[in-house]
């Protein structure tokens, strides 16, 4: 499949990931879908925006991330994290539109002691893993040109993630409690971004392979604790200004939440590395790096 030189289609209005390929390509390169006119609540106004647009590939960068507002919300989280992506597959299988679609480290128990690979069996113990995991299964049924990244908490410098609100927590308080039994690899939204549009040149280029269809960790490289990250933020934070609170660590079970979040998410990248010769950055690179964006630093 060669590309015609239609436009590539970004869905998922104001979100991190959105606004950092926007901010990558540029927002005249790339045509972008969000809410009212794209919304998985409304799967009519799906088919009408893909048909209007006519991409020559669509990153589907929107879903349902309320991680805990999806045990008490789970169907607004399947329409968007299931029954919206297979409308959207359907749509690429249709018209061989190759899709690069997004999915998420919470599609694991967190059992296994070993970053987990795209081979390992899912189980999922959130609804919103669990939505996220059967619209991998959903776009992969219909035979879509498509690529599932699998990514992992991730954060920008705007927007609604950890790093924000640890720096955001510790303007009200001097000490924070954060969660050191979760292991995960953070993943800077414009690092995310710098892969996609890597991936998509290539295809736009090499035309589409059907060796490339399927799924992909893409997280940080490297790996810590949510109190891992916090300590690092405010290590980086440091030099610009802000007082570091005291940062205590603890157990999963003394921050009861509604989703019971995987104790060990790590991603192994490998085979993205393999087959693209990408790896993302060193996540404390990332970290600083985008430390320098909220703090306004050249
Ligand atoms: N954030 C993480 O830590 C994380 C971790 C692993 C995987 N991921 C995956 O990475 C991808 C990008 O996440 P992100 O961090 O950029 O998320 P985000 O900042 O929460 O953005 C999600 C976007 O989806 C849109 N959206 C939500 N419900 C929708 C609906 N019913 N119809 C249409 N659009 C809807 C939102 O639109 P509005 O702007 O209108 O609100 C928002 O722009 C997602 O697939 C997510 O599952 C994220």
């Amino acid at each position: 499949m060669v590309l015609s030189a239609a436009p590539i289609l970004v869905t998922g209005g104001t979100g991190q990931l959105a606004t950092a390929l926007l901010a990558a390509r540029g927002r005249r390169a790339m045509l972008h879908a969000g809410r009212p006119d794209f919304d998985f609540d409304r799967l009519d106004s799906i088919s009408a925006c893909l048909r209007a647009a006519a991409p020559s590939l669509i990153i589907n960068a929107a879903a349902y991330t309320a991680v805990d507002r999806a045990e008490s919300e789970p169907d607004a989280a399947r329409r968007a994290n299931t029954d919206g992506p297979r409308l959207i597959a359907e749509y690429c299988a249709a018209t061989n539109t190759p899709l690069i679609h997004i999915s998420t480290d919470y599609v694991f128990d967190g059992e296994k002691h070993a970053p987990y690979l795209e081979t390992d069996p899912t189980n999922p113990t959130t609804i919103y893993g669990t939505t996220k995991r059967d619209g991998e299964d959903a776009i992969l049924a219909t035979g879509a040109p498509a690529i599932i990244l699998r990514t992992a908490w991730v954060y920008a410098a705007t927007g609604r993630n950890f790093v924000l609100t640890m720096l955001n927590a510790a303007k009200k308080t001097t000490e924070l409690r954060v969660v050191a039994d979760q292991t995960g690899c953070p993943t800077a939204a414009h690092d995310l971004a710098a892969v996609i549009i890597r991936i998509a040149d290539r295809i736009a280029t090499a035309g589409w392979s059907a060796q490339w269809r399927g799924l992909y960790h893409a997280a940080g490289s490297g790996a810590t604790t949510w109190h891992g990250l916090a300590t690092a933020t405010f290590a980086e934070a440091a030099q610009y200004g802000t007082t570091p609170p005291t940062i205590i660590p603890i157990a999963t079970a003394d921050w009861p939440t509604p989703a019971r979040r995987p104790a060990n998410s790590r991603l192994d990248c490998s085979k993205l590395g393999r087959t693209f010769g990408i790896a993302l950055p060193d996540w404390r690179n990332a970290l600083s790096r985008t430390l320098k964006i909220v703090y306004n630093v050249k």
